[in-house]
């Protein structure tokens, strides 16, 4: 049984979704979830569904420490899932391969530094994209720069908002993402 470390920093949809998928199966278990925002709605679904979680301060991602904490679980992967902030290359040198990310658009484009939510929907329309869609991949130090695992795409009509694309991309992501954190730890 693998242990599936999650970062989250809001909602959390995707945390509980992937969770509630690997709760039937043998393989990987959500072993926790560290979330860096106080009062998000990501540390009720964790209750909610047993799994423990905490608060992690910025000092402390940064940290041997954490490292540590991370070896001792241990993480055999750390899925990013909706986690805003940049990790640190502490981290990325400490896990590497072993630090997946999903990123709401179809990389390279409409990624990098506060790219993120309906920040990139927005954007995606603004450009006038006709596509639009999710991107698995494993990070680095830069922001949504490491190895492409995986996309799916959706198409982007004229009478899209920021909230409609955010729909169909958070369904792409709901119906993939899980599916997809399975078959790469399959060849970890
Ligand atoms: C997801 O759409 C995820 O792709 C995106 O944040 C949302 C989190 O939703 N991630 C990024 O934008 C990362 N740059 P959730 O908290 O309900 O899972």
């Amino acid at each position: 049984m693998k242990n599936i470390v999650i970062f989250a920093s809001g909602n959390g949809s995707n945390a509980q979704n992937i969770a509630e998928f690997f709760a039937t199966r043998q393989d990987a278990r959500i072993a926790k979830i560290f979330c860096n925002k106080k009062n998000a709605y990501v540390f009720e679904r964790a209750k909610n569904l047993g799994i423990p979680s905490r608060l992690i301060t910025k000092e402390e991602f940064d940290s041997d420490a954490f490292v540590r904490e991370l070896r001792e679980t241990p993480a055999d992967l750390i899925v990013l899932a909706g986690f805003l902030w940049l990790v640190p290359a502490r981290l990325v040198q400490a896990f590497p391969g072993r630090i997946v990310n999903i990123h709401p658009a179809l990389l390279p484009k409409f990624g990098g530094k506060g790219m993120y939510g309906d920040n990139v929907h927005q954007a995606v329309i603004a450009a006038g994209e006709t596509q639009s869609g999710i991107t698995i991949h494993l990070i680095d130090e830069h922001y949504d720069k490491g190895r492409t695992l995986f996309q799916a795409r959706c198409s982007v009509e004229p009478q899209d908002t920021p909230e409609t694309l955010a729909q169909k991309v958070h369904a792409l992501e709901y119906r993939h993402f899980p599916e997809e954190i399975a078959n790469y730890l399959q060849t970890l």
